[in-house]
């Protein structure tokens, strides 16, 4: 066989651990038993059973592990994790009795981090949010999607987005970024919700677009955000601009969001706790991914389930993500956020890992790069110290993370 030669790049065979490809349609979790994995520079070039390893890769380094599970690196789709200050107090009032939604039209909610997020310098923001990066990478994380959505006027919006990048740069984790722009009314715009959406379509959007700040572009959908037909307008736009689209969807009642954006071509449709047939069916057409955030649904009590059953039957792929952010899922763990997708949704251990490999690579669409272990992708690799994969989202509580393989090579 040929193998492709890349100069100047470490070439290298790991051994001794069972791995979990998260690949479809073999083996559950894509399992190999005591695997070989050849890496070529940042990319994987060979993988299957040990003892299966072709002789041209005999010359290569050689490290053997004494045990454990080599997975894809962990990808949380769906972060907040960049903003100012907390809200701790807020949670304290919705545990005396008020509710997110009259915290949020009393002009507390995600307008308190508004405001403490303007007041925030961009350093200030890189610090806080680089405290919550290293919690997800210490389980295993090799990419994550952050949001802005907590500054609301051209300068706050492109502060988030620059201190997102900022952030990649310095972890070395990959980070893609989604401009929120509409993601709630700032106060001075109240009672003209349009006028800040022309703002967002006319003016954000391009500025973040000009300094290449985002990759894609979400929004909220909701009865205490915005109308299907203000989202409509933002997502054209940031169509027309070349993004992926994503949205906040049907979280807390169903406005037909999902629907509309899938038949935009969105990537994803997050949280889905109100979604109809109508808008799995056409999330099904479009190849759109549902993000499930069980982290948002557990810290405000929610108790209507998304809708497991129906995604699967129309073969909607999902994942799942942590929605860290300070006021519904101030969350920073994927383990749990997998634990949480089992025990409060119904997924099986499996559609967990997935959740947060395979599919979360999909809702980013990744898919061609990372996501699952297989030839010509990235070598993203967390290695854990379990026997098998049920192990990683069974213990509340457990850290099993052992070590990372980014781009080829160890980190930690
Ligand atoms: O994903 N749903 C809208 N946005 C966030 C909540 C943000 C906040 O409360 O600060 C979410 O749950
Ligand atoms: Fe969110």
């Amino acid at each position: 066989m040929e193998i492709p030669h890349h100069a100047g790049t470490r070439q290298w065979v790991l051994e001794g651990a069972h791995l979990a490809s998260m690949v479809r349609g073999g083996a559950s979790y894509g399992m190999i038993d005591n695997a070989a994995v050849a890496f070529a520079g940042s990319d994987i070039a060979w993988v299957g059973k040990a003892t299966d390893l072709p002789a041209p890769y005999f010359g290569w380094d050689k490290e053997v592990l004494p045990g454990g599970l080599l997975t894809p690196a962990l990808i949380d789709c769906h972060t907040h994790i960049v903003y100012g200050g907390d809200r701790a107090k807020e949670w304290e009032m919705r545990l005396n009795g008020a509710t997110y939604t009259d915290i949020a039209r009393a002009g507390g909610g995600i307008l308190s981090t508004v405001e403490a997020t303007r007041a925030a310098s961009e350093d200030d923001l890189v610090i806080s949010a680089q405290q919550r990066l290293e919690t997800l990478m210490a389980e295993g994380l090799g990419t994550i999607e952050i949001k802005s959505g907590y500054g609301l006027d051209v300068h706050n919006e492109c502060k988030m987005l620059r201190a997102a990048q900022a952030l990649g740069m310095a972890s070395g984790v990959r980070v893609k970024t989604s401009f929120l722009g509409a993601h709630a009314l700032p106060q001075d715009y109240a009672g003209r919700a349009d006028d800040y959406i022309d703002l967002v379509v006319k003016e954000m959007l391009p500025e973040v677009v000009r300094h290449n700040l985002t990759d894609y572009c979400d929004g909220f959908c909701e009865n205490i955000a915005f109308t299907q037909a203000q989202i409509r307008k933002v997502l054209e736009k940031a169509k027309l601009l070349g993004l992926g689209l994503r949205l906040h969807a049907e979280q807390l009642s169903n406005q037909g969001g999902a629907q509309m954006a899938a038949e935009l071509g969105a990537l994803s449709c997050d949280h889905l706790e109100y979604v109809d047939e109508a808008g799995i069916k056409a999330m099904a057409r479009a190849g759109t991914k549902a993000v499930l955030l069980p982290g948002a649904f557990y810290f405000l009590q929610e108790t209507k389930k998304p809708p497991v059953e129906l995604l699967r039957e129309h073969g909607v792929g999902i994942a799942l993500a942590s929605d860290c952010n300070p006021g519904s899922s101030p969350l920073t763990s994927l383990l749990l956020v997998m634990n949480m997708g089992c025990t409060l949704f119904d997924l099986t251990p499996e559609e967990a890992l997935a959740g947060v490999t395979r599919e979360a690579a999909g809702a980013l669409g990744l898919t061609e790069s990372i996501g699952t272990l297989e030839v010509g992708k990235r070598a993203d690799l967390a290695l854990w110290d379990v026997e098998h994969p049920a192990q990683l989202a069974y213990p509340l509580g457990a850290n099993p993370h052992l070590s990372q393989i980014r781009a080829g090579q160890w980190v930690l």
